[in-house]
């Protein structure tokens, strides 16, 4: 019951107030997830949509890309920075293309054998492109979760992912994965952003347990490395 009230909340306000403009949120093409979503791995969302557009008018299909020369993907990555990006790009749309007949894998387990996808941009792309519900497990995760749910456990340590990834699967939408994904990403950029955060206004404030018990401020855990 709570779960099905914090879902429409979050929904709700992300249909009203969620980024929707954003250019790789206007449709669930495979392809333009994954380019947006490696480009995001490392660089702000105000900087990557000029990019993404650039890449997008020059090489439209994951057959264009696989086919494009290195250096011309390598041209439009220019700027971006951590080019092993573009590499493992352009190798995931060859294998998509060449060794996958261009029958995209569509499960988060299946996804993770692209080059340059790991747990978080796989379950992205199958949630956003393939409609599959599993949380996309990032920083903005870690924020909001830890705080809704009072998870103790150090984001610091590389098994803290899987802690959540187990305590978030059964509250994802499972009629719009994608949008609630992406919901939480928004949320964890606006309203529970790590510095600052506006619980007092946000829209899943009566969801927050580390709110309502005054210790916002010691979420999300995360020893000093
Ligand atoms: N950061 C990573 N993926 C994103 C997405 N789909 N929308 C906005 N910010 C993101």
């Amino acid at each position: 019951k709570t779960i099905a009230a914090f879902r429409r909340d979050l929904l709700a306000w992300y249909d009203q107030e969620g980024r929707s403009t954003l250019p790789w949120r206007q449709d669930t093409d495979p392809y333009r997830v994954l380019v947006s979503e490696l480009m995001l791995q490392q660089t702000r969302v105000d900087t990557v949509i000029t990019y993404f557009n650039r890449f997008m008018a020059a090489l439209p299909t994951v057959d264009d890309l696989a086919a494009a020369p290195e250096d011309q993907v390598l041209k439009l990555w220019e700027g971006l920075g951590y080019y092993s990006r573009a590499k493992n790009l352009q190798r995931a749309a060859k294998y998509v293309v060449n060794d996958l007949d261009g029958v995209w894998p569509q499960t988060y387990e299946g996804l993770q054998d692209l080059p340059g996808v790991g747990p978080y941009t796989a379950a992205a792309i199958a949630s956003i492109a393939f409609n599959q519900v599993v949380p996309a497990v990032d920083g903005n995760f870690f924020r909001v979760f830890s705080r809704l749910l009072k998870i103790n456990d150090d984001i610091a340590q590389p098994k803290t992912r899987k802690v959540f990834y187990e305590a978030i699967a059964p509250i994802v939408d499972p009629d719009r994965p994608g949008d609630f994904n992406q919901a939480i990403m928004d949320l964890g950029t606006t309203y529970m952003k790590a510095k600052n955060p506006d619980t007092l206004n946000s829209p899943v404030k009566a969801y927050n347990a580390a709110f309502r018990d005054g210790v916002e401020d010691q979420y999300p855990v995360k020893t000093k490395k």
